[in-house]
């Protein structure tokens, strides 16, 4: 929402009240005074009028992890231990995921409680590449690699997956680079051309790569520089 709309409706005043006191730099955006009736305001976002505080900012988190095998990607289950569960924060209960991973899969995972953030990870018009460590029960056949850049039709989405890159590094292992995330993708592109994942993991979605030094279960807050990168 608009600040000339967020003071019109939280203060129960016209627009045009709300310009002259925007204009007048009584308005207050995140601790400044802002003279932009059109400065954009969210959950995220801290308001004051004056002395009166109109809306706090919620606190907006943003956690890189290393997710183990065995893990689910959710944020409950009633069965099987989640990716929550090994995050310690007192707001983690307001965390989604910014693109899951399979409970037998390993590797990068991102979460977050900001919306519009996580829809720039996921949604596959942005295009972030996100990078696959695939290890196949059969040797990986040439041909594959044309196959991956050709993309697949999935019957169940009924979509052809967008064109990946597929870069053999042994005769059962390779580097699959995808710019969407559709459900069981990786194991579904695989058993197209005749194979079989049987183990995988996510080195890096977009620039940000999982941290070398890090460990399974390990997580840490992303820095200003990692968030704006989406
Ligand atoms: N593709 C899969 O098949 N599984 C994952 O966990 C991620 C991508």
């Amino acid at each position: 929402m608009k600040l000339d709309r967020f003071l019109a409706k939280q203060s129960s005043m016209g627009r045009t009240a709300a310009h002259r006191l925007i204009a007048a730099r009584r308005v207050r955006v995140d601790g400044h005074p802002c003279t932009d009736n059109q400065q954009e305001v969210g959950r995220f976002t801290r308001i004051e009028l004056d002395e009166t505080l109109l809306q706090e900012a919620e606190r907006a988190l943003y956690i890189l992890l290393y997710k183990p095998v065995g893990i689910l990607s959710a944020t409950t289950d009633p069965q099987h231990p989640t990716v929550i569960d090994l995050i310690s924060d007192p707001d983690k209960h307001s965390l989604h995921l910014a693109g899951r991973l399979d409970r037998n899969t390993s590797g990068l995972v991102l979460l977050t409680n900001d919306g519009r953030w996580s829809k720039r990870v996921t949604e596959p018009l942005e295009h972030v590449a996100k990078v696959y460590l695939v290890e196949t029960a059969e040797v990986i056949v040439p041909e594959a690699v044309a196959a991956f850049a050709a993309g697949f039709y999935f019957h169940t989405e009924d979509l052809m997956t967008l064109p990946a890159q597929l870069e053999i590094l042994a005769p059962r292992q390779a580097r699959l680079t995808l710019y969407e995330g559709r459900y069981h993708q990786v194991k579904r592109m695989f058993h197209r051309v005749g194979n079989r994942v049987t183990a995988l993991h996510r080195e890096s979605i977009g620039a940000l790569h999982l941290p070398p030094d890090f460990t399974p279960g390990q997580w840490r807050p992303l820095t200003p520089n990692e968030i704006a990168l989406f």
